[in-house]
């Protein structure tokens, strides 16, 4: 493609750009219930201001821009305070929940290894509820992720979590909540447990960090799941989830100073300027962090009551709504504004594919572990007046869905790989792909099948698949 060989004026760049969101999902439109947090007009609006007047800063180098380490220091109290972190914690604004909880299993892997210098490789134990995050971690850190069963209610069980427990753990991790089910692990009884054992304790609050105190305030039963909490030495709250700040902002706190120091990565050893990263970026853009900063100032503690109102009222209807459809089934009691729901003796993806004809956003998530296929919602605030109109086309989705076969696919696959000698590697999936209905690398309308089939696959043949559509997909058209 080559570099443009002459500028083009202004207005027509802005225009092409804007040209090429027309097939993205339309998430202002209160349809979309996956991957977008939106507050309204005004704090787009503010945070995005915010974000562009400080998008040119860089937070490498706190001195040369003090602008940035005080809102870095502001957002950061901030939020120790809103978690109830004791007076000597600390923390840091990171890219988002992934970098957080990447920081905080390094942390925890270096103190382990200054402890334990020929100890071998570090585990870091894992309800099978735990983000993904935190296996992304421990691959990138080399740090040997232990996955244990999650109860009946899909909560971390702490007996589990105690028989994993071996001489090479170096952190426990629970969620509050868990993204897929959006319920709330028993964190006081794992603080207990690792208080005991003189373990390091994450809880990832990355998506619930934030919301959870204000729904608690709202009188919703929220569990114990803070610093309040005996035994909980770090913490990750997602600043550009239900704080509404543009994505690239999130938290990492911890309780003992010393931690956070594990954190940081300091190179002396090169002829350029000396490099100290408290996070994995080096050069950093200060736009999310005043981004996030503008949206605290503007929302204020009054304003997330109210939107924390909304979406509580919301999820309400919706988990009732749902209870009432006949074939599916709430998984679990959620704690929070995310909901998952199964189908039972109909297709769920084919639900998904349904809602999606009548212009719905919803977000298909693959069986395991005792984890049934669902759809799983994230309630927004702007989602509330949808709730009644959401659920009518969920109830004729499900009566839609009745009416189409399913498990054929997945049966399809699972005799096709017991027939292969060994496992297809990546070239050999194209056949299941084109039986999924992808032809030329393109995604068919109707989703089911590709669901379906992924379902029907082992988890790390899932993983390599999925991986080699994805790597496929960025294929830049060079030449032209
Ligand atoms: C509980 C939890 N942890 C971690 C993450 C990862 O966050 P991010 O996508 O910002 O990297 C998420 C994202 O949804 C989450 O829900």
């Amino acid at each position: 493609m080559g570099i443009p060989p002459k500028g083009t004026p202004r207005d027509e760049v802005l225009a092409r750009l804007e040209s090429f969101r027309a097939a993205d999902v339309d998430w202002r439109s209160g349809r979309v219930w996956a991957y977008v947090y939106d507050a309204g007009r005004e704090a787009e609006e503010v945070c995005k201001q915010a974000y562009a007047s400080f998008l040119t800063e860089n937070g490498l180098d706190p001195t040369a821009f003090p602008s940035l380490l005080r809102l870095e220091n502001e957002v950061v109290g901030r939020v120790a305070d809103h978690l109830n972190a004791p007076p000597g914690a600390v923390g840091t604004f990171t890219s988002g929940g992934t970098e957080s909880c990447m920081l905080a299993v390094k942390a925890a892997r270096d103190a382990w290894r200054a402890a334990h210098p020929d100890g071998g490789r570090p585990q870091v134990v894992l309800p099978h509820t735990a983000h993904a995050a935190f296996q992304k971690a421990a691959h990138y850190l080399d740090v040997e992720a232990v996955l244990v069963p999650v109860g009946a209610d899909f909560r971390a069980d702490p007996e589990a979590i105690a028989s994993a427990i071996g001489p090479r753990t170096c952190l426990i991790v629970a969620s509050a909540p868990s993204y897929a089910h959006g319920v709330v692990d028993p964190i006081a009884a794992i603080g207990a447990l690792t208080q005991t054992r003189g373990l390091p304790f994450h809880v990832d609050a990355c998506i619930g960090g934030f919301l959870l105190p204000y729904f608690e305030r709202l009188g919703a039963p929220v569990p114990p799941f803070d610093f309040r909490v005996p035994g909980v030495t770090s913490m990750s709250c997602d600043l550009h989830k239900y704080a509404f700040a543009a994505k690239g902002a999130s938290v990492v706190l911890h309780r003992d100073p010393a931690m956070r120091r594990r954190q940081v990565y300091a190179c002396a050893t090169w002829s350029g300027y000396t490099i100290v990263n408290p996070t994995i970026q080096s050069s950093k853009s200060g736009g999310p962090l005043a981004g996030a900063w503008a949206v605290l100032e503007l929302l204020g503690d009054e304003g997330y009551l109210a939107l924390a109102r909304e979406m509580l009222d919301a999820t309400r209807r919706i988990v009732a709504g749902i209870d009432a459809i006949e074939g599916l089934r709430v998984l679990g009691r959620p704690d929070m504004n995310l909901v998952a729901f199964t189908a039972d003796g109909l297709g769920i993806f084919h639900v998904a594919d349904e809602m999606k004809a009548r212009g719905w956003y919803v977000q298909p998530q693959l069986s395991f572990a005792g984890s049934p296929a669902n759809i799983h919602l994230s309630v927004n605030p702007k989602g509330g007046p949808w709730v009644d109109a959401m659920l009518a086309d969920l109830r004729d989705s499900v009566a839609a869905a009745r009416a189409l076969p399913y498990g054929h696919l997945g049966a399809a696959v699972r005799q096709i790989l017991a027939d292969a000698a060994t496992a297809p590697d990546g070239g050999g999936f194209g056949p299941l792909l084109a039986m999924a209905g992808v032809r030329d690398g393109a995604l068919p309308e109707r989703m089911a099948g590709i669901n379906e089939m992924l379902d029907a696959l082992d988890p790390a043949l899932r993983a390599q698949i999925i991986s080699d559509f994805v790597d496929d997909l960025f294929r830049p058209r060079r030449g032209t």
